[in-house]
């Protein structure tokens, strides 16, 4: 583990609503109360067409992913679940998702103990849970699952990564009540973290997290939301089409 940064982490505070875990500090939930996995699926892994781009890897290639807003870990996990069904077998996932408020042990196993389907992940994810630490944090979900937390603030944190990512998830509370995770200089991070080809998607489809991933160098686009949401957005770096995954080897980061 390495510490970029020693702004210390205060871990979230969480007010369950039944099942669903609501974070107190943005009167938001984590995940949706309706159908939190198909959300996911729909928003982000379906939103990335990862499927599809997870089959048409090499035998070998690597595939990253890059989050903004760990949470439950809920989407990393579907992502990796969906990798292990359509990658190729010797093909490996990198997941890279920053959080900077982590949930307290406690609180993920409880979050996580609603998906049965994830429980295998889930309980890797568990065992090797860093302390709130602020600083990169590297977790093996599975022989070809990776995972890098980045404990700190999102904005601090990318600046100091430096390997491209395929598809993005943004996911960082309803940027209303959590516009830190809309900002411009995050958007021009994932922008530069981007190469040909690398796609996001996010659950919201407010006019100004358009307009401000457009700015940064995105193509985006409105598709349909997800449940009673009448829309979310998609996007994809300008420029080139999605290019071959790299040949298996280390990521650096
Ligand atoms: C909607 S939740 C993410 C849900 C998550 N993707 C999942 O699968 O459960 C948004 C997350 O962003 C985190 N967050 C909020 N502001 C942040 C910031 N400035 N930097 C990093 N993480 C932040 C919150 O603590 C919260 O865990």
């Amino acid at each position: 583990m390495t510490n970029p940064t020693f702004s210390p982490i205060q871990p979230a505070t969480v007010d369950w609503h039944e099942s669903t875990p609501v974070a107190v500090d943005f009167d938001d939930p984590y995940f949706s109360r309706q159908d939190g996995m198909a959300e996911s699926d729909y928003v982000f892994v379906q939103g990335n067409r990862l499927p599809e781009r997870f089959r048409a890897l090499p035998a070998g290639g690597n595939f990253v992913i890059g989050e903004t807003g760990f949470g439950t870990g809920l989407n990393c996990l579907l992502a990796a679940q969906q990798f292990l069904e359509h990658a190729p077998n010797l093909a490996r996932l990198h997941l890279v998702s920053v959080e900077k408020h982590p949930l307290r042990k406690a609180d993920l196993a409880k979050a996580l103990a609603h998906w049965p389907a994830l429980s295998s992940l889930a309980e890797r994810l568990l065992a090797e849970y860093p302390a709130p630490a602020p600083g990169f944090h590297r977790l093996q979900l599975h022989p070809r699952v990776q995972l890098t937390l980045l404990q700190g603030d999102a904005l601090s944190l990318w600046p100091q990564f430096h390997h491209p990512v395929d598809a993005w998830f943004l996911d960082g509370f309803a940027p209303a009540r959590n516009p830190d995770m809309w900002h411009s200089d995050l958007f021009a991070q994932l922008a530069r973290l981007s190469r040909p080809g690398t796609t996001l998607a996010t659950f919201t489809a407010a006019g100004f997290v358009r307009r401000g991933l457009a700015e940064a160098g995105f193509a985006m686009h409105k598709r349909d939301g997800f449940g009673h949401k009448r829309h979310m957005l998609v996007g994809q770096i300008d420029g080139g089409e999605i290019r071959p995954a790299m040949a298996a080897g280390h990521i650096l980061v």
